[in-house]
């Protein structure tokens, strides 16, 4: 079987990837917050591929991803509020729940009434999304419960030549995943089932009130009514994670075959030690935000008793960086 290739953005390798989509394969590509594994959303046998390369479990549903309102439209039941949030983030980073139309596959939303979609912004994703003309289906690149893909070869590490068609579209430019809002219900508020990149504070100055944020690892297992994709272990590095507050002092020296992950780069002394890392280099949680899959399949590489991570300031995107890192520490 061929190895996995790796291809530029070039327009051969736009028209090969819309190509292997139209005929029901897999496609890995960038969005602006991971790398996707995207199939025709409306070919059953084309979703059935990423369940099976991902080893995941049929009852957590897919996120589907389109170019524009039109597409929404044909997929989805839309209302004043959904169409305020979509006005107002999209194309980026917001997935939003709403009520399904018949024909969206019950392989793709978990036999559920409700589709996920969104509209990303990167340019590839786009292309693809434009010159292929489909609505596609796509979770997150990598074996179901492992840490997300944010640049090109984290797909190929994960799953070799199960994926043939990687676009290489460089590191994700935001590095979490999309923010989920519940709007499939038209007369109670939107609820945040995945906290992400637009952070209650920014869907609160359109919505006029702050989301609540469902408790969705309530259950803390695969099926639980709310978002089954929400498990309170995930995105989980093969070495143990111990959290730490941010700012605590507890964190050097780390011990006998040890690591730490500060928050920011500390002192030049410290940082030298071959143990320590750093989330951001400046302090900027967008930059911690953006590191923090890279680093952790790095220090999966390494072979490392256990790894303590200092925790973001829990602002802006630092809520849902947090909320990663938590669910990657827990057992
Ligand atoms: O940023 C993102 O959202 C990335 C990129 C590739 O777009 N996608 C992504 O997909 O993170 P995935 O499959 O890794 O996570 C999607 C989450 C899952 O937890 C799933 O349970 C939830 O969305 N979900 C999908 N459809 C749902 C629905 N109808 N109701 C509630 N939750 C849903
Ligand atoms: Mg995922």
């Amino acid at each position: 079987m061929a190895a996995a290739a790796i291809h530029g953005t070039d327009s051969r390798a736009v028209d090969a990837a819309c190509e292997l989509l139209r005929t029901g394969d897999l496609v890995a590509m960038p969005t602006e917050t991971v790398y996707g594994l995207a199939a025709d959303a409306l070919n059953e046998s084309a979703v059935r591929k990423i369940f099976a390369v991902k080893g995941r479990p049929l009852i957590d549903p897919l996120i589907i991803h389109v170019a524009d309102r039109s597409m929404l439209e044909s997929l989805a039941l839309t209302h004043e509020t959904a169409d305020r949030l979509a006005d107002a983030f999209w194309p980026g980073p917001l997935t939003l729940v709403l009520p399904k139309r018949p024909h969206v596959p019950d392989l793709v939303t978990a036999g559920r009434p409700t589709v996920a979609v969104r509209m990303p912004s990167h340019p590839l994703f786009r292309e693809v999304l434009l010159r292929s003309g489909l609505a596609l289906a796509a979770p997150s690149a990598n074996p179901f419960g492992y840490v997300s893909p944010t640049r090109a070869r984290h797909v190929r590490d994960s799953f070799g030549e199960k994926v043939p068609h990687i676009l290489d579209g460089g590191p994700c430019a935001i590095g979490l995943e999309s923010t989920i809002v519940d709007c499939s219900r038209p007369d109670a508020p939107p609820r945040i089932l995945r906290t992400g990149p637009i952070d209650a504070d920014a869907l609160a100055r359109i919505l006029g009130h702050r989301p609540p944020v469902a408790n969705t690892a309530a259950s803390g297992e695969a099926g639980g009514l709310e978002a089954p994709g929400m498990l309170s272990r995930h995105y989980s590095p093969a070495v143990p994670l111990r959290l730490t507050a941010y700012g605590s002092q507890d964190l050097i020296p780390p011990a006998q075959g040890e690591a730490v992950v500060c928050f920011k780069k500390p002192t030049e002394l410290v940082c030298r030690s071959e143990n320590v890392f750093w989330l951001t280099e400046s302090g900027d949680t967008n930059e911690a935000a953006r590191n923090l899959f890279h680093l952790l399949r790095t220090l999966d590489t390494m072979a490392w008793k256990r790894v303590t991570v200092e925790c973001a300031p829990e602002e802006g995107i630092g809520a849902a960086l947090n909320d990663r890192l938590r669910r990657a520490a827990a057992k």
